[in-house]
């Protein structure tokens, strides 16, 4: 088969460093990839959202399938697209890709759904949103609607910046389109993780748990990020728990899109918050997470290639996944400044040192070949991901690991993993 991924971050890399591991690729492409992928198939300069240009490389390359990293390809119809050509895709189509794509859509169906989530409101006017907010018990969380990479939720404590939020959301249009709707919802209170699902518009199969870092600074300070470092499992969401979690937070999702016939096919990353009323939904991506997924894949053993054709033409059920025991972390590098402003173009060291240990893998999410030199070309620079007998192994794996690598503005968290040894009995 030949396989093409699309998208350019560490998430990209992991998926195609799992893909190329499965008997049926012969080859894959990457779209337009990174300096990692480019090791490991050919990278294609096409950006994720040119349509066009992608259905127009499935011809010309005999694409026997596609796998959508990022949710931008899909919430444009790339599957939809795929699917009038004929072309097996993993990803859903654009309707069902609105569980990302809109938060509002979200939020509806979880309602129609009975899906645990957080109380909310939907704005269309910013008059009545304003006046809605005067009267609201505060922390309260504002959302833009739309796709706002990642920047498009302020929680607010109090009415001020609620104010100032909707104001530069709805006035100032300051994430465009995406703001011209918003959710305003209740504050949650808990801790976070992330479970993810195999689906095929009927059945699904769960992946472990895994547990996200996003903000920039240890102790969770700073700005949002896309995502600093991943571990999985997570304890605060342990195995025996899986298929409750599921039957509340994955199942409904699927048989309801499949009732309205706009069957879900791919993979369905439901955002949790642990409260004292038990798991609730805080969001829904339509893909695997960046960084989750690395961890994710450094722990699978069964072949994805598989999995993901089962998902693309229906046939899941039955197949099972087989896990690996160990726990994993990925620590992400970055350059300082980011998710602000960062530099671009050091020279990278140290990454084949780092992986020595056959239990290390280092991801390239930002970098570039330059010259036959690896440099920094974004924030999220590497993704150094390790296996230990349990999370504290893992853990110091990863660390020391990281700690080979060097280039000028290298940045990392020193807490990732902490909350998840905090749990341990
Ligand atoms: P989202 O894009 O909806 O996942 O939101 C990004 C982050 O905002 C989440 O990972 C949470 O940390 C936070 N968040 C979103 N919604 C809520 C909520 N209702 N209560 C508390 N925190 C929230
Ligand atoms: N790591 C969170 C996300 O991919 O949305």
């Amino acid at each position: 088969m030949n396989v093409l991924i699309v998208g350019s971050g560490g998430r990209e890399h992991a998926l195609t460093w799992k893909i190329k591991q499965s008997p049926l690729v012969k080859k894959v492409f990457i779209a337009p990839g990174n300096g990692g992928t480019a090791a490991l198939g050919e990278n294609i300069a096409l950006s994720d959202d040119d349509l066009p240009g992608i259905l127009k490389l499935t011809r010309d390359k005999n694409i026997d399938m596609v796998v959508v990293g990022p949710e931008l390809p899909l919430v444009l119809g790339l599957a939809d697209a795929l699917e009038r050509e004929k072309i097996p895709c993993f990803g859903p189509g654009a309707y069902a890709a609105q569980l990302e794509g809109s938060k509002a859509f979200s939020k509806f169906l979880m309602a129609e759904a009975e899906v645990p989530t957080a109380d909310f409101k939907v704005f269309q006017e910013y008059a009545q949103a304003d006046a809605y907010l005067k009267n609201g018990q505060f922390p309260l969380v504002i959302k833009a609607d739309g796709l706002a990479a990642g920047k498009g939720v302020i929680v607010a404590s109090n009415l001020d910046e609620a104010r100032e939020a909707l104001h530069d959301m709805m006035v100032k249009q300051v994430f465009g389109k995406a703001g011209e709707v918003v959710v305003i919802e209740e504050c949650l209170q808990g801790e976070e993780a992330s479970f993810l699902a195999f689906c095929d518009g009927h059945d699904y199969v769960l992946l472990p748990s895994s547990q996200d870092h996003k903000r920039a600074g240890d102790n969770d300070t700073g700005p949002n990020t896309g995502g600093m470092g991943a571990y999985s499992p997570a304890p605060v969401l342990p195995e025996h728990m899986y298929q409750e979690t599921a039957d509340l937070v994955i199942k409904p999702i699927i048989h309801h899109l499949e009732e309205m016939d706009r069957p879900f096919k791919g993979i369905l990353y439901a955002g949790l918050m642990f409260t004292a009323q038990g798991p609730k939904v805080l969001e829904y991506n339509v893909r695997f997470g960046d960084p989750e997924c690395q961890p994710l894949l450094m722990r699978m053993e069964s072949d994805i290639v598989e999995l993901m054709m089962a998902c693309a033409s229906g046939r899941l059920g039955g197949q099972r996944i087989s896990i690996r025991p160990e726990a994993s972390v990925c620590v992400v590098l970055a350059a300082e400044g980011y998710p602000r402003k960062y530099r671009k173009g050091s020279p990278i060291t140290g990454i084949e040192d780092a992986e020595q240990d056959e239990l290390v893998k280092v991801f390239h999410a930002g970098t570039r070949l330059e010259k036959g030199l690896t440099v920094t070309n974004g924030g999220r620079v590497l993704g150094v991901t390790a296996l230990g007998a349990d999370l504290a192994e893992a853990v110091k794996r990863c660390y020391e690991a990281a700690d080979r690598i060097n280039y000028s503005d290298k940045y990392l968290r020193r807490d990732i993993g902490q909350k998840g040894l905090g749990r341990r009995p």
